[in-house]
């Protein structure tokens, strides 16, 4: 049998993707990112992140196409992105895929972008089998999933409140840095020490995790440094943030290893990209004897490739396609939750 070829489509918050799969082979991923028009107003703006998506959707699908060396007429199913996510940006990919699954007389497929987000994984690894466990660290979502099987996802613990991606983003505006905080961060925590002991919530009950109290920790230095007239070094106060957000979920995702005895484990998300995550998850996960591994770059934020993939998953397993009534979802569990 042929390789079916799928046509995946993103816009949960401020990047336009659109991707070609076809089997295994990636034909395409073209993301056309709004971070430039974002970054003069320190964080995405809902309205305005709809309205770009609106005018670069479909450029960026037919860029797809073109960068696969295919026709739309060869499309055999669309797949999109249906939440979680900023609902007014959703809908453009939504109505999109709708609209092309209906012309094309194809099925439409609604994706989860945190079931997403794991799935690139197959991407960067062909040969990752489940069970492993998922650590997924991005700027809406952040939690620890297990994987027993390419449709079965449990979500073993979450944050209670603020995602780490999103304690990075304010901590970052709090120390004037430029959006998006996470990758500056990143890079200025590399030439700073991680001397301030920041006091967080450490929490392990059930998986679970608090970023709030930790970023409330640091907006206060930087305020009782402002009021005695003391200057910070920022350096300093992003590599002892980075650590603290970095141990928090190592400590929960090792935690979640002993507990479960899986003993292999992939990053996903955004915030995967951070270069301490990457090692420390490394460095204590060869002590439990596990296996560590993360997606490229391109792959850990958002792009339509892990669209497609996960929807390889869904149709493999004969799940429901979607009909003409797919809405948009802000909120949106693991589906094996
Ligand atoms: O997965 P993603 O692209 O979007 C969501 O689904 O949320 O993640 C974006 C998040 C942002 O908060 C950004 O600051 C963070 O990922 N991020 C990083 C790094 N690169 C991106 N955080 C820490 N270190 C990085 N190198
Ligand atoms: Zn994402």
């Amino acid at each position: 049998m042929q390789d079916k070829i799928i046509l995946g489509i993103e816009t949960s918050c401020d990047e336009t993707s659109a991707a070609v799969l076809a089997g295994d082979r990636l034909l395409s991923n073209i993301i056309s990112s709004q971070i430039e028009i974002h970054r003069r107003f320190g964080g995405v703006v809902p309205e305005i992140a709809s309205r770009n998506h609106l005018t670069a959707i479909l450029p960026v699908i037919d860029e797809a196409l073109g960068a696969a060396g295919i026709h739309r007429s060869d499309v055999n199913a669309v797949a999109v992105t249906y939440g979680a996510g900023l609902v007014g940006a959703l809908l453009i990919g939504v109505s999109a895929a709708k609209a092309l699954a209906y012309s094309l007389g194809v099925p439409l497929y609604a994706v989860n972008h945190i079931e997403a987000h794991i799935a690139a994984n197959y991407l960067a690894d062909p040969e990752l089998k489940p069970p492993f466990l998922a650590v997924v660290a991005s700027g809406g979502h952040t939690g620890i999933v297990r994987v027993d099987g390419r449709n079965k996802f449990t979500l073993l613990g979450t944050t209670t409140d603020d995602a780490i991606g999103e304690a990075f983003d304010k901590v970052a505006r709090a120390l004037d840095l430029p959006y998006p905080g996470g990758p500056e961060i990143d890079r200025l925590a590399r030439e700073g020490s991680d001397r301030i002991e920041f006091v967080a919530k450490k929490k392990h009950k059930d998986y679970n995790l608090s970023y709030s109290g930790l970023k409330t920790a640091v907006v206060n230095y930087m305020h009782t440094a402002e009021q005695r007239g003391e200057s910070v070094n920022k350096a300093d106060v992003c590599a002892s943030f980075q650590r603290t957000a970095v141990d928090m979920l190592v400590d929960t995702a090792m935690i979640a290893a002993k507990k479960t005895g899986v003993k292999r484990l992939v990053l996903a998300g955004g915030v995967a990209a951070n270069s301490l995550l990457r090692s420390r998850l490394e460095e204590e996960g060869a002590k439990l004897g596990l296996r560590v591994s993360y997606p490229p770059m391109k792959l850990c934020t958002d792009n339509a490739a892990m669209i497609c993939a996960r929807a390889r998953d869904m149709i493999a397993e004969n799940a429901k396609p979607a009909d003409l009534s797919l809405n948009a979802v802000s909120y949106l569990k693991i589906s094996g939750d």
